[in-house]
């Protein structure tokens, strides 16, 4: 048995998300609003990025070091790195990893979606926003229609990728697109998360009356269809469960904002260019590629992840509601590390 790595509040490392790029051809306003992330926006510099064989070795001394079976790719959008599938193929040759999901915002989904499922892709998280494709094309600010989206997913399914979509709620941006939402997807075996709009980065200009509570996500729905609390499947999940009365199939609702499960938060972010990041909050990661590319043996990469995640003593939504008037921490940028 691997030993079980815990942070200082008693937390092991599962799930490792990986972003492979900080770019993404969206723009959508809560994430990389277009005012800020334009054409002089400095992204990162190819040398500074990751390579495959890094991230593969990388993961590959996760699993070893803390034992970690799940892998998740993001980015920015993680379809606009070039040759992602053959990433996919090395990932999937690690031995241990027994789940390897991608999160993507699906426009580019259709033309990879096969080849990405024999790479030995398991499963594909969508973000939706909306199905009024005039308000979907605002939100993305790339005037790219809901078409383009549902050609992802149906390619997805086709090839039988697991499919989850996510709709970040904004009030007065999309709320009223849950129940459309929940009614289009509720006979498929597709599953529908909502997320509460989250402060993450400095440039979304977030403010908390946008937030719309999972409380009354819930309310909304269940007074036009019913639905019941479902246990996790795993401790730690991310999303709260619910089933519908007359069918079989879920949905879920993440929230971070109004009900943190920061108590049971094993994840990991690393960072395209190599940072490892122990909470989507945090205002830095602890650097690994320099350690890469300085020579060091596998033991000595280990001992650095095992020293970081050791330290670890994040616990942001915990505590956010207690932050918001004191003076703004920094934060990394939502691109950087994916979600
Ligand atoms: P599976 O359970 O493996 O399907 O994945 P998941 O539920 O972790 O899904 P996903 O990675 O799509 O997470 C959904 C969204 O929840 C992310 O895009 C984030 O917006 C949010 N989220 C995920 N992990 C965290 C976390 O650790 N903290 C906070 N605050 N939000 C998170
Ligand atoms: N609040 C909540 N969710 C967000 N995402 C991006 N920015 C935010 C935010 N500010 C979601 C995206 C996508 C995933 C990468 O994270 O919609 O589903
Ligand atoms: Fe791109 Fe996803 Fe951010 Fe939208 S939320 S800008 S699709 S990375
Ligand atoms: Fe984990 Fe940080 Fe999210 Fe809490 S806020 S669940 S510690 S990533």
């Amino acid at each position: 048995e691997k030993k079980r790595l815990l942070d200082k509040l008693g937390r092991p490392l599962r799930d490792l998300r990986i972003s492979v790029t900080d770019r993404c051809n969206f723009r959508c306003s809560y994430c990389m609003p277009a005012e800020i992330f334009d054409k002089d926006f400095m992204f990162l510099p190819r040398n500074e990025v990751l390579t495959f064989e890094e991230i593969t070795r990388l993961a590959t001394l996760f699993v070893e070091a803390a034992g970690i079976k799940k892998l998740r790719i993001t980015g920015g959008e993680p379809l606009v790195r070039k040759d992602l599938t053959r990433l996919i193929e090395m990932l999937s040759e690690v031995k241990g990893i027994n789940d390897i999901a991608m999160t993507t915002n699906g426009s580019l989904l259709a033309k990879h979606a096969k080849d990405l499922k024999q790479a030995g892709l398991n499963r594909v998280t969508i973000s939706l926003d909306s199905l009024d494709d005039e308000r979907f094309r605002k939100i993305n600010g790339r005037n790219i229609g809901v078409d383009q989206v549902f050609a992802g997913i149906e390619a997805a399914q086709a090839v039988g990728l697991g499919v989850k979509l996510n709709m970040v709620v904004q009030r007065g941006m999309n709320d009223e697109d849950i129940i459309p939402m929940v009614r289009h997807f509720k006979d498929t075996n597709i599953i529908l998360r909502f997320i509460e709009f989250m402060d993450v980065g400095n440039s979304n200009g977030w403010k908390l009356d946008q937030v719309v509570s999972k409380k009354e996500i819930f309310d909304r729905i269940n007074k036009e269809i019913p639905i019941e609390p479902v246990k996790p499947n795993y401790t730690g999940e991310v999303a709260t469960r619910f089933r519908f009365k007359d069918n079989e199939n879920e949905i879920g609702i993440i929230s971070s904002v109004t009900d943190a499960f920061c108590s049971t938060c094993s994840r990991a972010r690393l960072s395209a260019d190599g940072k490892l990041v122990t909470c989507l909050f945090a205002s830095e990661g602890h650097d690994l590629r320099d350690l890469l590319r300085s020579g060091a043996s596998d033991e000595e990469v280990m001992d650095r992840m095992d020293a970081i995640w050791s330290g670890r003593h994040d616990r942001y939504s915990e505590e956010r509601l207690n932050h918001t008037d004191k003076k703004q921490i920094r934060k990394i940028e939502m691109s950087h590390i994916g979600g």
